[in-house]
């Protein structure tokens, strides 16, 4: 009767460290497939790739980003100098707009070009997904729009990403002339251990 006890709860024990488990290098129940750690589990900091797609959408039924301030006179044909653009966008798992949101970029950004198209990007990337749901990365810097490769500084973090560091390589996976991009971002973030 012990032995059975023991067992029964050896086995409850079990199921509970599995579930509550957040080693992402393992993989757990709640680990996705768009972000995984690189580090071995050791070192100050943790290193984790995150991949996703950011969908600005301005036209359409369901636009995710509306400009809000219009350019300088004399540039809304040339760099848009001056616009400000408000977005909430969502973030998914592949191009495809209807695969898995696994998160949404909410902030503004800036064309802070007078003779180039150059964003400045102030924006929260905030998780829904897996292990890291109700975290977030804050991305702030040059976006030149137009170049096929950019990269963005990642400034800091909350929840699992807290006092990160790192940085995002973006590329325009598509775009029309009315503004509508998919960007594919593949980010490198190093967060210490606490
Ligand atoms: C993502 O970035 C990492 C680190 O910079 C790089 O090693 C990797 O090849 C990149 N992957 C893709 C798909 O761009």
């Amino acid at each position: 009767m012990a032995s059975h006890h023991h067992r029964f709860y050896s086995l409850l024990l079990t199921v509970i460290s599995l579930t509550t488990s957040r080693s992402w290098a393992q993989a757990s129940a709640r680990s996705v497939n768009w972000a995984k750690r690189l580090d071995s589990g050791s070192g100050p900091d943790t290193i984790t790739n995150i991949q996703f797609y950011f969908h600005d959408i301005f036209t359409g039924n369901h636009p995710t980003a509306t400009r809000v301030v219009h350019p300088v006179p004399g540039f809304s044909h040339t760099t848009f100098f001056g616009a400000v653009v408000m977005a909430d966008d969502p973030l998914t798992e592949s191009a495809d707009p209807s695969s898995k949101v696994v998160g949404r970029a909410q902030g503004m950004y800036a064309a802070a070009g007078r003779s180039e198209v150059s964003l400045l990007m102030s924006m929260s990337y905030g998780f829904t997904d897996g292990d890291y749901d109700g975290s977030s990365l804050s991305i702030v810097g040059r976006n030149r729009a137009l170049d096929p490769t950019r990269e963005l500084p990642v400034l800091g973090g909350t929840g699992v990403f807290r006092m990160a560091r790192g940085y995002a390589v973006i590329n325009t996976v598509t775009a029309n002339a009315r503004g509508d991009a998919v960007v594919h971002y593949n980010v490198t973030v190093y967060a210490p251990r606490l």
